[in-house]
């Protein structure tokens, strides 16, 4: 079964002096915290075993926050990463929690959100090799940058090129088999002196066995990095969850939909969530009709 890394470390120096006490991961997107987001990308998959690594100073805050994940089903873990070395760090990190399995990489971060993107996440589950995802930005400069030739095959991923050689920047949700802790030992610091997930990838390029899945327009990505993209982020996750009336992302309702909880638990999790109203959202879901398509 392949397991989860959930990377909520790193330094938010972009966020400053939002982040000087309180990690990014912890902070809002609108009506819960950034780590939801890519908590249910990974349960979307498919994935309910979880590893959290974050800063020692931030663990006791996420242990509280999250739990083990028997609230909602799954299995959460925590390790530390002292410092922020890098992403492809994770996965020497993870390597116990690992113990062979195949993983999911994704960034604490990184928010995913639209049309098939369940069944696209579902798939890259089930791929062998690496699977890694191509999506259009205005910025593709600021991103790793997948290079394709004339048959639309990727040929090089770029980390931060001052001239993409395309507008699709990979996002930070990365599917790996079980050798991915055995090429990050393999990866050596970069000129900024991380271990750079590129490295990892390119690896499984060169060995032919990396697939790129192009995330349809329809598909939002978004990154919280910045307070402009914080802000943003808010506003539409704001915007939908008022237009439909459904919660992007929350974990209770990914665990009770996908049946890893039942009614009674959710009744229990709802309860001491009433007043904000979130806890009234998750009683509505008890004998809701979804009819289709609607996740
Ligand atoms: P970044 O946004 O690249 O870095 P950062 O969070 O340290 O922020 P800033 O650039 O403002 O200083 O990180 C992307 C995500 O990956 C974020 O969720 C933090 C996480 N991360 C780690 O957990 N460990 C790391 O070594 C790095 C580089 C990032």
């Amino acid at each position: 079964m392949r397991k989860g890394i959930l990377l909520a470390g790193g330094s938010g120096t972009r966020l400053y002096p939002i982040t000087q006490v309180v990690c990014k991961q912890l902070l809002p997107i609108y009506d819960k915290p950034m780590i939801y987001y890519p908590l249910c990308t990974l349960m979307q998959a498919g994935i309910t075993e979880v590893l959290v690594i974050c800063t020692p100073t931030d663990r006791p805050l996420f242990e509280s926050l999250l739990g083990n994940g028997h609230q909602w089903g799954i299995k959460i873990e925590f390790a530390i990463q002292a410092k922020p070395e890098g992403l492809a760090q994770a996965l020497i990190i993870a390597e116990p929690f690992l113990n062979g399995s195949p993983s999911a990489l994704i960034l604490g971060d990184n928010l995913f959100y639209g049309h098939l993107l369940q069944s696209t996440l579902q798939l890259a589950n089930n791929s062998t090799g690496a699977t890694v995802f191509g999506y259009h930005v205005a910025n593709p400069q600021s991103y790793g940058v997948i290079e394709f030739d004339d048959n639309n095959n990727a040929i090089a991923i770029t980390e931060k090129p001052t001239a993409p050689k395309s507008s699709y920047a990979m996002p930070g949700l990365y599917f790996f088999d079980s050798n991915a802790s055995n090429y990050a030992k393999q990866v050596k610091p970069s000129e900024r002196g991380e271990l750079e997930i590129v490295d990892v990838i390119n690896q499984y390029l060169a060995n032919k066995i990396l697939n790129v899945t192009l995330l349809s327009r329809g598909t939002a990505w978004l990154d919280t990095g910045t307070p402009d993209a914080m802000a943003e982020a808010t506003q539409y996750i704001a915007a939908i969850e008022k237009r439909q009336g459904l919660k992007v992302s929350c974990p209770e309702e990914v665990a009770y939909l996908s049946g890893l909880i039942d009614q009674k638990q959710l009744v229990d999790l709802a309860t001491p969530l009433l007043k904000s109203g979130y806890g009234e959202y998750l009683l509505s879901l008890i004998n809701k009709n979804f009819l289709n398509e609607i996740h």
